[in-house]
């Protein structure tokens, strides 16, 4: 039997020049948890040609999304970006991934910080009833260069709040913190520098991170996630991963072309 199945795109939504997400089709037999990342691409000649892309959509939808960097000269994305309505795409059978709750100790709020792309995998976990459940408050930061970069902003103010399904939950513990570095915005600054200041936490009114109650989910470029790490760590934070649950997680955000 394939590793793959062939799906087809239902979708595409252009949110910048660099940045579009689409949708597919599902197969019922493709499974996942909240968080994860699969392989998908396109056949190129007789040769798949697949990069690792994290799951937007929730595992309990029954389609697909998935969100993605354009790079003019990147094999794979360069030929994505085009995609139309009806087009195949291939996905894999499995996913995997350490963004999910049972990799991290129980505690009081969970903190969701991505930066760019890094944002997709924490859109099915703020989908997922199951994180509403384990966390009182549940706080999600994007960071970006610019506003037009905030891709699904509207999704997770007005859509997530009046879906039929967690509404309720969103609208009573969902925090959602945009924030731009290069360009005027409401909230400005770096994810790193918000959380030194203490700025985040008197803006959105809760205690300062603390080791003992809250956890912490990463998921940005490899500079970010190194920034971040020093930070948790010289707070006694301990990275947890599959099979070791700890005080928080991290994933690479898939940029690869
Ligand atoms: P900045 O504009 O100050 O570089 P990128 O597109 O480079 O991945 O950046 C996405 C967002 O992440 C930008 O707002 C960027 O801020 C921010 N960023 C980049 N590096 C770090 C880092 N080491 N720690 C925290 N945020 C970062």
């Amino acid at each position: 039997m394939s590793n793959f199945n062939e799906e087809r795109v239902t979708s595409v939504h252009h949110w910048t020049d660099t940045l579009f997400s689409f949708t597919t089709t599902r197969d019922p037999s493709f499974r996942f948890r909240n968080g994860e990342f699969t392989m998908i691409g396109l056949k190129v000649g007789d040769k798949p040609l697949l990069r690792a892309y994290s799951v937007v959509s929730a595992n309990y939808e029954d389609k697909l999304e998935f969100f993605s960097i354009k790079v003019p000269d990147g094999p794979l994305t360069s030929k994505l970006q085009h995609l139309k309505v009806g087009d195949p795409i291939i996905v894999s059978r499995k996913a995997t991934g350490t963004l999910v709750l049972d990799n991290l100790h129980p505690g009081r709020n969970l903190y969701l910080l991505g930066t760019g792309t890094g944002l997709a995998p924490f859109l099915a976990i703020v989908k997922d009833p199951e994180t509403y459940e384990r966390y009182e408050k549940v706080v999600l930061l994007h960071g970006c260069r610019q506003v037009a970069e905030l891709a699904y902003g509207e999704t997770i103010t007005e859509a997530l709040p009046n879906d039929e399904f967690v509404g309720e939950l969103v609208r009573e513990k969902l925090i959602y913190y945009p924030t731009v570095t290069r360009e005027p915005f409401r909230n400005r600054g770096r994810i790193t520098d918000l959380i030194t200041s203490g700025k985040l936490f008197e803006d959105i009114g809760l205690a300062p991170l603390d080791r003992a109650q809250d956890r912490v989910m990463l998921c940005g470029s490899p500079q970010m996630l190194a920034d971040l790490k020093g930070l948790l760590e010289g707070q006694g934070f301990k990275e947890g991963n599959t099979g070791e649950p700890g005080d928080y997680v991290i994933e690479k955000a898939f940029v690869e072309k």
